[in-house]
């Protein structure tokens, strides 16, 4: 499915080094010393890298004038965000909304069964939260005197929940917290099944194929979003009915995969190595790809030029 990338490694990463500013190639180095690296954090990145590249210019100005300063106007430089503030404790209601709990080998979801926390309080899951932050962004036309939310908080959420829930072990079963309690071995080490998919996939990809380069793995998405996945693109980026956005979609499609191919294969106390990795990394690039096309679509839906009329009918 995915071509491999050697050759675009070459070629892209003498692309990378010529016009990345020192800084960021800095940052993206020291993602990669033990210790600094979080979890999840390359394949967040690697979501909203994609994103950015496919905004419109009024997507792109108002995304950078919601950024705080620090984020140097780079949306993917705080797509981990939600993961880092998730254990304080005035954020800590928003853990349940990184994931959703599906039933147990059923390997289907449905957002009324679905989607509670633990306590079962309605429409905290990830596609709640898609709903409710998206919902919070289509109001930023209206003068900051109006507005009821925290709009730089509603972007970070937006963009990390859209990533998240393109994971397919985000959307997966009750009964093993979406492969977190299913432990197996990653080649020699000692991790879980949720761990696999978050990070240790992407990481050996890096390894392997991406020469320990995260903008590699990034260029090489890009190049195929234009080349051997350019006919799928508006049907990854369209929702039924005109809607802004379709989570419900999103992960029907991830307790899918997560059936076919994350579960799959890997039951508890396997070892998991080069059969594996190799059948499931397709799985993982292309739904970081989509994760990307669909964040920017989203944000290209909801940031167009300000229609007055349309934001007081809604309010
Ligand atoms: C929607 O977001 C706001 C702001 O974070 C939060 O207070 C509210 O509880 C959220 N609603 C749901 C259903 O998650
Ligand atoms: C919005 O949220 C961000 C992140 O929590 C915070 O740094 C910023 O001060 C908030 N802005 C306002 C106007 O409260
Ligand atoms: C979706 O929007 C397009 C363009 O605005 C319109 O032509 C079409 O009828 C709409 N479809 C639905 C199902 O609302
Ligand atoms: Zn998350």
């Amino acid at each position: 499915m995915l071509r491999l990338p050697l050759k675009e490694m070459q070629a892209s990463s003498g692309m990378f080094k010529s016009n990345a500013p020192l800084i960021r190639r800095l940052l993206i180095l020291l993602q990669f010393l033990p210790g600094v690296l979080s979890w999840g954090k390359e394949g967040h990145y690697a979501t909203c890298k994609i994103a950015e590249g496919l905004l419109t210019q009024e997507a792109i100005t108002t995304v950078k004038m919601l950024l705080p300063d620090y984020a140097n106007g780079d949306l993917a430089s705080l797509c981990s965000w939600a993961d880092e503030i998730r254990h304080n404790p005035r954020w800590r209601w928003t853990g349940p909304l990184h994931y959703i709990d599906t039933p147990d080998f059923k390997c289907n979801y449905d957002y009324c069964r679905d989607c509670h926390d633990f306590a079962g309080r309605k429409d905290r899951c990830a596609a709640g939260a898609i709903y409710n932050y998206s919902t919070q962004l289509s109001y930023y036309g209206l003068p900051a005197s109006e507005q009821k939310y925290n709009l730089t908080e509603a972007l970070l959420f937006l963009s990390h929940f859209i990533g998240d829930i393109h994971q397919p072990l985000h959307v997966g079963f009750t009964g093993d917290a979406g492969g977190n309690t299913i432990t197996v071995r990653w080649y020699r080490r000692k991790t879980n099944l949720h761990h696999v998919w978050d990070n240790m996939i992407i990481e050996s990809a890096l390894k392997k194929f991406y020469n320990l380069n995260l903008a590699v793995l990034v260029e090489t998405l890009r190049t195929n979003i234009l080349e051997d996945w350019s006919a799928d693109i508006p049907s990854w980026e369209v929702c039924e009915s005109n809607q802004t956005v379709c989570p419900n979609l999103h992960a029907s499609e991830s307790i899918r995969l997560a059936c076919k191919f994350a579960y799959r294969n890997a039951t508890p106390g396997s070892t998991l190595g080069d059969e594996y990795f190799l059948t499931r990394l397709p799985i993982v690039e292309k739904r970081l790809a989509q994760g990307g096309v669909r964040l920017a679509a989203v944000l290209n839906r909801i940031f167009v030029p300000v229609q007055p009329s349309r934001l007081r009918s809604d309010s």
